[in-house]
């Protein structure tokens, strides 16, 4: 008797294996495989993250997978199909988008992200929570990554599919995404077992920069070492990588700053460092940053190249900082 997860492992092999046909045989995939050229995707890194397509009509998945023995009620427990409002019978959940296979770090298949091949919405589908797959708790990519990331000794984490995808056939294999712009410790602590430095290459829009100091204040937390690397024109590695290519991303990978510089510059250009007032709100809005750190070697070494780039003394910023940290207890 196969546990439920089991069976679920088996349905989402089976099912990725369909979708993968799917994009590679069907007639009905030719915009899709039009789509993905289009983008750039060379065939050899959509065969490696095994992309596929779910075709148009309401029962590919649905028709093919019951009559090999799977139970509807399954499919559904697994997100895969949906029952009909007010009628009997299921449809598929995934229709006329390209198939993102999202593994499991054994590279075992355990959820999907589907794409519109237009600027429909929501652009990506993907499953919703089962049990082989709770979100936040995945990195995308990382079965394919964790190798490199090991060698290198360094993570770079981007958004999306398409930014994980674009780097590896960029030669960068040591990128995952978090999914969506928000990243969890439990994705961060997945990341730390595999080195203790991250750079994070968020798309380069409000909503990236705000999710990249989120996901900064997490990874300090967890003890990273953490870089920024800011894409100029609001652009994502995958836009970037496309039009500029690898070594133009490495010239800027060198020169990006650590998390608190970043943190620095961004509370830098909103208030006047000149004048005592603009330099003590901008240490207070600093300071949780710096409380974060869990080495005190560190948060030292911060504090000291805070103190000279702002031009206070270490005494000055570290009695700042006694207070707020007392405030706040
Ligand atoms: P983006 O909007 O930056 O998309 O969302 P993208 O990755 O650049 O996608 P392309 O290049 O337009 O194809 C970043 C990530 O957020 C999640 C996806 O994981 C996406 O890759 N997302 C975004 C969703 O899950 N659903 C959405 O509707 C949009
Ligand atoms: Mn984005
Ligand atoms: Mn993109
Ligand atoms: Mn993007
Ligand atoms: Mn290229």
């Amino acid at each position: 008797l196969r546990t439920a997860v089991e069976q679920g492992r088996a349905l989402h092999r089976r099912a990725a294996e369909l979708f993968f046909r799917c994009l590679r045989e069907d007639t009905r995939a030719r915009q899709a495989r039009e789509y993905l050229s289009r983008r750039g995707l060379s065939d050899t890194v959509t065969v490696a993250f095994g992309l596929g397509y779910s075709p148009p009509g309401w029962d590919f998945l649905t028709e093919r997978l019951v009559r090999e023995g799977y139970a509807p009620e399954e499919l559904e427990q697994f997100g895969l199909i949906v029952p009909r409002q007010g009628a009997d019978g299921y449809y598929d959940r995934f229709r006329n988008r390209i198939m993102f296979p999202i593994f499991d770090a054994q590279g075992r298949p355990v959820a999907f992200g589907g794409r519109v091949l237009d600027d429909e919405i929501p652009k990506y589908l993907n499953s919703p929570e089962t049990p082989l797959y709770k979100k936040g708790q995945h990195l995308y990519g990382l079965h394919k990554a964790g190798p490199a990331i090991r060698e290198k000794g360094i993570a770079i984490l981007v958004e999306g599919y398409m930014d994980v995808i674009a780097c590896h056939q960029h030669d960068i294999p040591q990128a995952v995404a978090s999914l969506g712009t928000a990243m969890t410790p439990e994705q961060g602590r997945l990341l730390l077992r595999y080195a203790p430095r991250v750079l994070i290459c968020y798309d380069a829009d409000r909503a990236g920069i705000e999710a990249t100091v989120k996901a900064g204040e997490i990874l300090t937390r967890l003890g990273a070492q953490i870089q920024v690397l800011t894409l100029p024109d609001g652009k994502d590695p995958d836009e970037f990588l496309q039009k500029h290519g690898a070594s133009s991303f490495w010239q800027m990978a060198d020169n990006a700053p650590a998390f608190f510089s970043f943190c620095y510059s961004r509370v830098a250009s909103q208030y006047d460092l000149t004048t005592v007032a603009g330099k003590v709100a901008a240490v207070r809005e600093l300071a949780p940053q710096l409380l974060i750190i869990p080495s005190a070697i560190e948060q030292e070494a911060n504090i000291q190249w805070l103190a000279r780039e702002i031009r206070l003394s270490e005494a000055a910023i570290m009695e700042e900082l006694r207070g707020l940290s007392r405030n706040t207890k």
